[in-house]
């Protein structure tokens, strides 16, 4: 839904996000060079990114979407699945007996994540055709942080024991590995998926297809693509299997910014200013990961500024009430001043689908950069939304 087409930057109010269509298209241009060159198929993981106002742009470089939930299936079917030879995959870490059947009006195949949930809803998967996988937990990762990572001890993230999984293979046609967390080391990827064969490679030549999840950043600059390209067709080859992906941060990285004006600015021992966002409820992960937002164009004007601690720098604050809402502290060659504007990039993955209406700050509108250059002002949200979102 497009609220006001061809409109011009400078009258739409912040906070908002700025999609920008050229910026995900070059990545998504190395993700289908990676594709045609080793024969994977590329699903957009819907967890990371689900603005579907810019699938148009996306889809001639992916073959379709991925999900973890009913909602995100359904939402990848309608939007991305409805065009010729897209395919809607659907996971979950635990599907409840109320949703499967609508579930499976949208998947062309089903992954569970476990062997309860296989053994629970396969049947009704098989009866209506829909191939059926097992995600499979290989017990070792490429994860820096322990939140994030699928191997973690005690992990509920797919099946590992194989004596339990032989006897299933039956009923499954494919399986889904994630083991990666941004990971931009072909080498650490390539030893990784060494390690699954290893582990996993006599199931693999009984199956149609594998999946081997998100999480690699191929798209690093100076990653050899070439090699990961060669890697995944000789896995591919050597199993018979068709090879998915699922990159989620890969396709929309550098793919937005959060527009912010500067509210207010005081002086407690350094520069302090104050924006009318908010990390925890706009781009909850920065908080989540202790991580600072990259400061990339103040009053429109690009720049390069990530986190930098001196007697002189400044921190941006949220507007919550929350005492850590900060955005980050940067060396700034100019104060800031009230009614400046501040962006911040990096806001396309897993920022855009985590917002919530924490302190009833105002929810950022959301806006796209158009392949050809033109602005659209795609959606705005206020008080009714923030309303209905409690009762
Ligand atoms: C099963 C699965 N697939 C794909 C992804 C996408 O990962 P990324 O955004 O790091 O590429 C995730 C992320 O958690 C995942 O859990």
């Amino acid at each position: 839904m497009v609220i006001h087409k061809n409109t011009d930057l400078k009258t739409i109010p912040t906070p908002y996000y700025l999609l920008d269509e050229a910026a995900i298209v070059s990545n998504l241009k190395i993700i289908k060079q990676l594709c045609d060159d080793s024969g994977a198929k590329a699903l957009l993981a819907l967890k990371c990114f689900a603005t579907w106002g810019v699938f148009d742009a996306m889809k001639p470089y992916l073959h379709g979407t991925t999900s973890s939930s009913l909602n995100e299936v359904r939402l990848g079917k309608e939007e991305f699945g409805n065009s010729e030879g897209k395919e809607t995959h659907a996971y979950s870490v635990a599907y409840s007996p109320n949703e499967i059947d609508e579930v499976l009006t949208y998947a062309d195949k089903i992954i569970f994540n476990s062997l309860n949930q296989l053994a629970a809803f396969k049947d009704k998967a098989i009866a209506k055709n829909i191939p059926v996988g097992l995600r499979l937990n290989p017990k070792t990762s490429n994860s820096e942080f322990i939140i994030a990572d699928p191997a973690r001890p005690y992990s509920r993230l797919g099946e590992h024991d194989l004596d339990k999984i032989t006897p299933v293979l039956q009923y499954i046609t494919g399986v889904m590995l994630h083991n990666n967390c941004e990971n931009n080391s072909f080498e650490a990827f390539s030893a990784s998926l060494a390690d699954i064969e290893q582990k996993f490679g006599d199931i693999f030549y009984q199956l149609e297809w594998v999946s081997l999840g998100g999480g690699i950043h191929f798209i690093a600059p100076n990653y050899p693509v070439d090699k990961l390209a060669k890697r995944l067709k000789d896995f591919s080859q050597k199993y018979g299997v068709q090879v998915y992906l699922e990159p989620g941060e890969a396709s929309i990285h550098q793919g937005a910014s959060l527009v912010t004006t500067v509210l207010d600015t005081l002086h407690n021992g350094k520069p302090l200013a104050v924006v009318d966002a908010s990390i925890e409820a706009h781009m909850l992960d920065l908080l989540i990961y202790r991580e600072t937002a990259p400061l990339v164009a103040i009053n429109n004007t690009p720049c390069k500024h990530t986190q930098s601690e001196t007697d002189t720098s400044t921190i941006v604050y949220g507007k919550s009430c929350l005492a850590g809402d900060i955005f980050g502290e940067y060396a700034l060659n100019e104060s800031v001043k009230i009614g400046d504007k501040l962006a911040f990039g990096n806001a396309a993955g897993y920022t855009m689908v985590k917002k919530n209406w924490f302190n009833g700050v105002d929810m950022p509108s959301i806006v796209i950069k158009r392949l050809d250059g033109s602005i659209d002002l795609q959606q705005t949200f206020g008080y009714a939304d923030y309303k209905a979102s409690l009762s």
